[in-house]
């Protein structure tokens, strides 16, 4: 048997995600500093004090770690007012959300996201060879009423980010409640909020509301954003218990390394820093606003730490000519002509600017 033989035709049709160099490696070939605005991370990096904990946690990195995360599900119990068995944590949202397409796989399990969102709901499908339906957006957001229509017998799992990446835009809570109200009990709604903590919309939806009372909700959020701790690798998911009596049963043993626990702990509580950063975000997305306009390009009001930029050339000329001049952006997965850019420093977003005016 030939190694093709042997790998499943469904993964053969996947087209290999191709990762970029590594910054450094971007870095040493045009020999200029890189500005990373691709990645939707905290330009300011994590707070000073996780740093510390995690250094001084190194010494300690002999045995395994806590696989229950039990300090950091506490402290997080604690705050959300649920029980710690409500709560699972583990090495980054993105690896829940693999946790949650392995629990409610089955032959006809159908996934039902929206046409332009996270690129890893569509990448899950395709590896499980789960049947995809994708929704388009309104108005750059998902359209619910669409995707309630969509649902059938066969649906399992609904996947909405929250805010969407990449255009940045809410679901309200009266849509949601709504959407919720046509969701029957077969089906399980991931509530991905990677970017909860920079919302500032007083409509958007206290998720935890539809898990306190039962339904079948898990919410997503991470410390890879605002909290500046991507590279360690740590994310938690809350929903009912049997929800994550099933994800614990499918998650590969002590994936949730120490360091990021004592680190993630740490880092959850400098409440000051989160602030900071939030705020600092918000000044930083109206400063580009104004620039953007001024330049008459059109971008959709964001409300995470990115803003989707319409470009008037194909996204890839854009895109090219940006790296050239080492600054790092996305091109926006279901769009053509638009890119997204992360909000960095003040620094970072003047020489973004500078190397857009070159690159149109
Ligand atoms: C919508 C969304 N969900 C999840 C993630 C990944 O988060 P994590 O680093 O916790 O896996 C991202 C990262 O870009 C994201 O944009």
């Amino acid at each position: 048997m030939s190694s093709s033989q042997m790998i499943s035709e469904h993964i053969q049709r996947i087209a290999a995600y191709k990762s970029e160099n590594p910054a450094e490696e971007i870095e040493r070939q045009l020999g200029i500093p890189i500005v990373q605005l691709g990645m939707n991370e905290n330009p300011f990096g994590p707070s000073p004090k996780a740093v510390q904990a995690a250094r001084a946690y190194l010494e300690k990195i002999a045995p395994y770690p806590d696989d229950s995360a039990y300090l950091l599900r506490q402290r997080l119990a604690s705050h959300y007012q649920i029980s710690m068995d409500e709560i699972i944590v583990s090495a980054g949202s993105s690896d829940i959300l693999a946790m949650t397409y392995d629990a409610l796989h089955s032959p006809e399990a159908e996934v039902l996201t929206g046409e332009a969102s996270f690129i890893v709901y569509y990448q899950l499908a395709e590896i499980l060879n789960m049947p995809l339906v994708r929704t388009p957006m309104k108005e750059y957001a998902f359209d619910l009423e669409a995707m309630a229509e969509r649902i059938t017998t066969g649906t399992r799992l609904v996947v909405l980010a929250n805010p969407n990446n990449p255009t940045g835009t809410i679901i309200r809570r009266r849509e949601l409640d709504k959407f919720m109200s046509r969701i029957p009990d077969h089906v399980l709604v991931v509530l991905d909020e990677a970017y909860f903590e920079y919302v500032s919309d007083s409509r958007y939806p206290n998720s935890l509301d539809y898990v306190r009372a039962g339904r079948p909700v898990l919410v997503l959020r991470t410390f890879s954003k605002v909290f500046g701790l991507a590279g360690l690798r740590i994310g938690y998911g809350i929903s009912t218990l049997e929800i994550v009596a099933a994800l614990y049963k499918v998650r590969m043993a002590f994936n949730t390394n120490s360091v990021a626990q004592i680190a993630a702990l740490a880092a959850w509580d400098d409440r000051e820093h989160v602030q900071k950063s939030v705020e600092t975000n918000r000044v930083e997305l109206e400063f580009l606003y104004r620039e953007l306009s001024k330049r008459h390009l059109g971008y959709i009001p964001s409300q995470a730490n990115f803003v989707l930029v319409e470009l008037r050339k194909p996204v890839r000329e854009v895109t090219s000519a940006l790296l050239t001049q080492g600054v790092i952006v996305r091109p926006a997965w279901g769009c053509p002509a638009c890119m997204r850019v992360s909000v960095g420093t003040r620094e970072q977003n003047q020489a973004f600017l500078a190397a857009l005016d070159k690159a149109l």
